[in-house]
């Protein structure tokens, strides 16, 4: 098999990545270049001096250790990030077009160390590099330059109001904004909430999480390299409970768009309106339903509902944890479900055939066991998997559950792991009330080829994305979001610039009204 030593020879084979289909590479152990904080576009360790490890999730071993900022070194970053945003400043002067073209040379040069991105974001949170390189990086590239399109042409209105008076609305930064970001994409959370703010001309102080700072900090590397002036990002490591709540309830952070689990998404809203009444987006958790119907292609249905809930290790927030199949099929998806989940290659996330990578670390690992100890004590049936695969790293199979009722904790709770609940429905009307039964509502999949049953179902369910025969699409124009306790805003799409702008009506007295 052809090896590429990924970290030393970027510039080598910088040209033939684009026609190159990289499946394996060596893990970019020994080159972690960056390790500390990325404040004002210079290096900084921690105030306190402390570091912390990052882990590989495939040994468990520690990959390098990273600056341990707390709240001493966001006054620090929150600071700059004030800086760079006073009136006059080179970032607020900078015309909008300009800052596009900034996004897009952040992009080029995503694009030219596309396979070391892939390889240190394979190696800090443990999913195959194939996916890391098509899926992670390749969105991430489109996603900055998406938003850097649209830098100029994020414009207001003019409002035909009563009175002798011309209105005109102008769309706004919002400020410094405060970015907290989960581990199960590293680089997508980043950009996700990176591009819309800075196409908008906001600056930013992101905190990225604990479990994996890698990549992050090498895109704070290319983000100096583009040409971005001092201060307007600012990349910090460090823990939620320090860092993160530093930034949640700091008096200059005018905004803080969040993603992680709902309990902490509580806590940013419950600081944000304990301190500044700072602006809140929150993409959280959810318990998404698939809903099969009899007449859909079934070995379509049963691989996309695989998808749905074993893609990433179950490690989304749009998992489609819930499988909801028409009594009249329900023996033969699961036969077909279980063969899908036993054949799932597990493995070394650089080997080129893995599908399925180590969970995150030992507490989300331990999480899902215990999850799968109850579903069993519930009284669900056990079908596939229901371990861990092999003596080292936080693998654990693809485990399928049978005859799962609705008030079971596993069809309840967000497990965000390899766990399938495959549930019985008889009547249209009843899976729908039961879909809707959650405190959820971020993403639901259904499959039939009845257009007439589809489009009743896409506009009964509570969820920010529906799919349709389809499921797990995003892509950088579609807004995505939650209803219910998943969150609250949109991001991507052009409603994802809503979040990071302010509406300002301008009214200007006219001496005359002719129309
Ligand atoms: P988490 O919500 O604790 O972590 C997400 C981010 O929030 C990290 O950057 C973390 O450092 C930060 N954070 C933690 N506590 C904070 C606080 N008090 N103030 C400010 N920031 C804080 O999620 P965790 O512990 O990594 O995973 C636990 C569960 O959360 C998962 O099992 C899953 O159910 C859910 N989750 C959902 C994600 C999503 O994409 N919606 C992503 C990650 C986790
Ligand atoms: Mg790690």
């Amino acid at each position: 098999m052809f090896r590429i030593q990924a970290y030393q020879h970027i510039s080598t084979f910088r040209h033939m990545v684009a026609s190159y289909s990289v499946t394996k590479v060596q893990k970019p152990l020994k080159d972690v270049r960056y390790t500390k904080l990325f404040i004002n576009n210079e290096w900084h360790n921690a105030v306190s001096g402390r570091t912390f490890p990052t882990v590989d999730p495939s040994t468990g071993e520690i990959i390098a250790h990273v600056a341990e900022a707390e709240k001493d070194d966001v006054d620090l970053a929150v600071q700059a990030a004030k800086q760079a945003f006073r009136l006059g400043s080179p970032w607020r002067a900078m015309d909008a077009s300009h800052r596009g073209q900034l996004l897009n040379r952040l992009a080029d040069l995503i694009e030219r160390d596309r396979v070391y991105l892939a390889s240190l974001e394979s190696l800090d949170n443990g999913k195959p590099f194939s996916v890391s390189y098509n899926l992670d990086v390749g969105e991430t590239i489109k996603i900055y330059r998406y938003f850097g399109g649209f830098a100029d042409k994020c414009h207001g209105k003019t409002i035909p109001m009563d009175g002798s008076y011309f209105c005109y609305t102008r769309l706004e930064p919002v400020g410094v904004c405060g970015q907290i970001i989960p581990w199960n994409f590293p680089l997508i959370m980043q950009c996700w909430k990176l591009a819309p703010a800075l196409a908008t001309g906001n600056t930013v102080v992101m905190k990225v999480a604990e479990q994996t700072p890698l990549s992050a900090l090498y895109i704070a590397s290319l983000v100096k390299e583009a040409g971005f002036p001092p201060g307007v990002v600012n990349i910090l490591t460090g823990y939620g409970a320090t860092a993160g709540a530093a930034i949640a309830r700091h008096m200059d952070v005018d905004k803080v768009a969040f993603t992680g689990s709902t309990n902490v998404g509580r806590l940013i809203q419950k600081a944000a309106g304990e301190s500044n009444l700072k602006r809140v987006t929150l993409e959280l958790g959810g318990k998404s339903p698939c809903i099969v119907l009899a007449d859909a292609n079934l070995e379509h249905a049963v691989e996309q509902c695989h998808e749905a809930v074993f893609f990433n290790m179950g490690q989304c927030c749009a998992a489609g944890s819930r499988t909801y199949v028409e009594e009249s099929i329900y023996d033969e998806f699961l036969e077909k479900a279980v063969e899908k989940a036993k054949a799932r290659k597990i493995g070394n996330p650089f080997e080129s055939d893995t599908e399925h990578g180590p969970q995150i670390n030992n507490v989300q690992f331990n999480k899902i066991l215990d999850y799968i100890k109850i579903g069993k004590k519930e009284g669900a049936k056990l079908v596939s998997g229901g371990d861990r695969y092999g003596d080292q790293g936080f693998f654990i199979k693809p485990t399928v559950f049978a005859d799962v009722h609705d008030n079971m904790r596993i069809a309840r709770e967000e497990i965000f792991g390899p766990v399938q609940s495959i549930i019985k429905f008889k009547k249209i009307d009843e899976v729908i009330e039961r879909a809707n039964g959650t405190r959820y509502g971020l993403a639901a999949g259904i499959f039939t080829k009845d257009l007439d049953r589809a489009m009743h179902l896409t506009q009964s369910l509570q969820a920010g994305t529906v799919w349709v025969n389809t499921y797990n699409i995003v892509a950088s124009q579609t807004p995505f979001g939650g209803y219910k306790e998943s969150g609250n805003g949109r991001e991507l799409g052009e409603d994802g610039l809503k979040a990071y702008t302010e509406v300002k009506s301008v009214i200007v007295k006219m001496s005359q009204k002719n129309s």
